[in-house]
């Protein structure tokens, strides 16, 4: 067996083969706006938590993981409106991350071979475990879930010869929703994977948005399993609270999967640690207190820096439809690429991502883009703007 062996010296020196790559990079830079995990600080009562960690290490100790498990669950999945879920409380199952989650979904969809019509754009890890998986995928352009009185019948065009239809909502980095506008959309694809007997994967790490931004979540579980749709949940709490990646994921199936899913996770861990559970249901139930205000106010602040700092530069501001905690902006230069763009800015110690690893089967169509994450501690990203404005004029200069 051959490996591919890396011909520089360097880390720094390779071009970078994914977006985590490029977060890796970017936690040395001094201006770091690549990766969405959660930088700012505490707010005062988010403060009065981590002052009681020993208390709470202490109940972890106390209580039975059972009992850690399902007060988190029911803090989580009631907070964000997902009440039918917990009707099947033993059956939601807790891991690390996302990514383990996608593991185990990627896992199952190989043991089946099965393929997979995933949505492009999509944060580039999914894609690369499932290809790690030798998962067959298609890509499902955002833009059919668009209008709901068009998306089964595009769906029928693009999808009809895969096995599972794999979404993001709201989408990592477009902010694209299929509830932005109500349920429709969301029931168009249901029935449609009903219909036709696909499974429907969604990844939910980013649905938090949906509350924060003050709107309120419908039950997906409940419409999934009124329709009759089979299906594989991921939900997180990895973007939302500062946690120092202190955090935990979801991942729910429909009965008819479940049995199967229970026998890949059970390979893959025991349980989450009882005490990072007493941690999130803490700030959980600190977001239900305030509004999810702690959380909102930061990403309110940054965004709207963002945008003024970078008004009449050549990066144009992408409206999404749920603000989410990354920001999407369009270079209007057609002689600098995404790429461009962040090598030039990391000369200045401020790191973006370049949209191109976003668009894992047309690369070409994030070209002119980049992200920029938003949770961060306001004053270290008023900063990084300050930097990313001056750098700007300097290249147009
Ligand atoms: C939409 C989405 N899903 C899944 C993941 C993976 O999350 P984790 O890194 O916590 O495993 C990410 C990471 O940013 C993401 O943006």
């Amino acid at each position: 067996m051959t490996f591919s062996a890396q011909p520089v010296s360097t880390h720094e020196a390779r071009v970078l083969e994914d977006i985590t790559q490029h977060e890796i990079t970017a936690l040395k830079t001094r201006h770091n706006l690549a990766d969405a995990h959660t930088h700012q600080n505490q707010s005062r009562t988010q403060a009065d938590i981590v002052r009681k960690l020993p208390q709470l290490w202490q109940r972890a100790q106390t209580l039975t993981q059972y009992e850690s498990e399902q007060a988190f669950i029911k803090a989580f999945f009631q907070f964000h409106g997902q009440h039918h879920a917990l009707k099947r409380s033993d059956e939601i199952y807790l891991v690390y991350a996302a990514s383990v989650a996608m593991h185990i979904t990627a896992t199952f969809l190989r043991k089946h071979d099965m393929s997979v019509a995933l949505i492009e754009p999509c944060f580039d890890n999914l894609h690369d475990l499932l290809k790690h998986m030798e998962v067959p995928m298609t890509p499902l352009p955002e833009a059919i879930l668009a209008d709901p009185t068009q998306v089964y019948r595009l769906l029928e065009k693009t999808a009809s010869s895969v096995d599972a239809i794999f979404l993001v909502d709201p989408n990592n980095p477009t902010g694209t929703s299929m509830f932005a506008e109500g349920p429709e959309t969301f029931i168009e694809v249901a029935k449609y994977c009903r219909d036709h007997d696909k499974i429907l994967i969604l990844d939910f790490c980013f649905a938090s948005f949906l509350k924060v931004t003050g709107g309120q979540r419908v039950d997906a579980y409940a419409i999934l399993d009124e329709i009759g749709t089979d299906y594989l949940v991921m939900e997180d709490t990895g973007k939302t609270w500062p946690l120092q990646d202190t955090k935990c994921a979801t991942l729910m199936s429909s009965r008819r999967l479940n049995p199967e899913i229970y026998s890949i996770v059970t390979s893959v861990l025991l349980n989450v640690s009882p005490f990072i559970l007493q941690v999130v249901t803490e700030y959980i139930n600190d977001s239900e207190a305030d509004g999810f205000a702690s959380v909102r106010d930061v990403l309110q602040t940054n965004r709207k820096v963002a945008r003024e700092y970078l008004e009449g530069t050549m990066l144009r501001y992408v409206e999404p439809a749920i603000e989410t905690s990354v920001a999407w902006f369009e270079i209007q230069r057609d002689d600098l690429s995404g790429d461009d763009l962040q090598a030039y800015l990391l000369t200045h110690q401020a790191y973006v991502l370049p949209g191109r690893y976003f668009f894992w089967s047309h690369p070409e169509q994030g070209r002119s883009f980049v992200r920029l994450a938003l949770a961060r501690d306001p004053d270290a990203f008023e900063e990084a703007l300050q930097v990313i404005r001056q750098a700007l004029e300097a290249y147009d200069a």
